[in-house]
């Protein structure tokens, strides 16, 4: 029987909560597909960080190469200065384990409310694959005469080819596997950064010519992309683009998708350790009142099971997720707090795990 070691990062506020339902949900895809999971839980976060002035150290990023995955909640602490761990955890883990892929699949579901009107399920299907691992995200840059009327301020958007091809290597293959309209959008500024998109835009069509004929290229400025997004949802099936514009464009897909309570994202290192989050943040006023949506940690934990191989796990998950939203007594819910009268973070978590269970 195969035993998957991964490692819990509960994180901020509500994360631990949502982590408990995501875990329990997994736990089940566990003993009903005939694999076990190892788990070890990690307490990095605002509260230890405010305790012992410590945020994610370097021999914590060494013990999480020890694990199949990571697991995460969230990280965001009310206490904290804004960028500490941001900064300190979630993106040291990014780079440092160089999990230079962010996916977002932005799929609505059969009973979740979209904002956008005359769309269902069979409109809003795309997955965004956001570079994950440089661009503006480097830090690259400086300030001078700061605090002055001259104070100037820098930061670079740097790509090499090296990242920009691996990037895009992924998301040829994920379109490829995906076999949904074998159709890759660049979502770029190429009227714009003329160096930055330029070098996007050539390796996306060398790549796509020499090694993907199968997959058919499309591109878009970021600008058009927000407005397609919105308009006409139908139209893409993997956008790949890069870090910046990536976040920019995966927040308004989780708006498209029904909101943060279900939004969920891998940062996937293809050769390394890959981490998995709900996207909504920490929500740190509604901790400890159960009263946050699971449902996108649990999608999460989904992806997580696709990425170690357990593909019939992840669907079964996923499945059992639709069955408990459209199900008769479902109160209802597709907003990221869980509103008067809906279930609990906990009565969600057991509905979805009965699901599996009795798949
Ligand atoms: C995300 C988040 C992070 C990002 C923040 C918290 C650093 O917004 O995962 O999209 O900008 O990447
Ligand atoms: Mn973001």
């Amino acid at each position: 029987m195969a035993t998957y070691k991964i490692a819990l990062m509960g994180g901020d506020g509500t994360g631990p909560e949502v982590l408990r339902e995501g875990v329990k949900v997994l736990e089940a895809a566990a003993r009903r597909c005939g694999f076990s999971l190892d788990t070890a839980s990690f307490d990095f976060g605002g509260d230890r960080y405010l305790a012992t002035g410590e945020i994610l150290p370097d021999s914590a990023i060494e013990d999480f190469r020890q694990f199949d995955a990571i697991y995460l909640g969230a990280i965001g602490h009310p206490e904290v200065k804004p960028g500490i761990l941001e900064k300190g955890i979630l993106l040291k883990a990014r780079f440092e384990l160089d999990q230079y892929i962010n996916l977002r699949p932005v799929k609505l579901y059969p009973g979740v409310e979209t904002p956008i009107k005359d769309k269902g399920p069979e409109d809003i299907d795309f997955v965004v694959v956001r570079e994950n691992s440089a661009g503006l995200y480097t830090g690259f840059g400086g300030v001078q005469r700061k605090g002055t009327p001259h104070e100037v301020a820098v930061q670079s958007m740097v790509y090499s080819r090296n990242e920009v091809d691996r990037c895009l290597k992924f998301a040829f293959d994920y379109a490829r596997k995906r076999n949904k309209d074998k159709t890759l959008t660049l979502c770029g500024k190429t009227n714009v950064l003329t160096y930055v998109y330029d070098l996007w835009e050539r390796a996306f069509h060398a790549m796509g010519e020499k090694e993907y004929p199968d997959i058919k290229r499309e591109y878009a400025h970021v600008d058009a992309t927000t407005m397609w997004m919105v308009k006409n949802p139908e139209w893409f099936d993997v956008i790949v683009t890069g870090n910046m514009f990536g976040d920019i464009v995966t927040d308004l897909g989780a708006m498209v998708q029904g909101g943060m309570g279900i939004a969920a994202g891998g940062n996937i290192n293809p050769e390394g350790v890959s981490m998995f989050e709900p996207i909504g943040g920490s929500a740190p006023k509604y901790t400890g009142l159960n009263v946050i949506n699971p449902l996108a940690c649990i999608f999460a934990g989904q992806m997580l099971l696709d990425h170690l191989g357990e593909s019939e796990a992840a669907l079964l998950v996923e499945k059992a997720c639709v069955a408990v939203i459209t199900s008769d007594d479902f109160p209802g819910m597709s907003a990221r707090e869980i509103k008067e009268g809906g279930w609990s973070t906990t009565q969600i978590g057991d509905r979805v795990a009965e699901a599996v269970a009795s798949a």
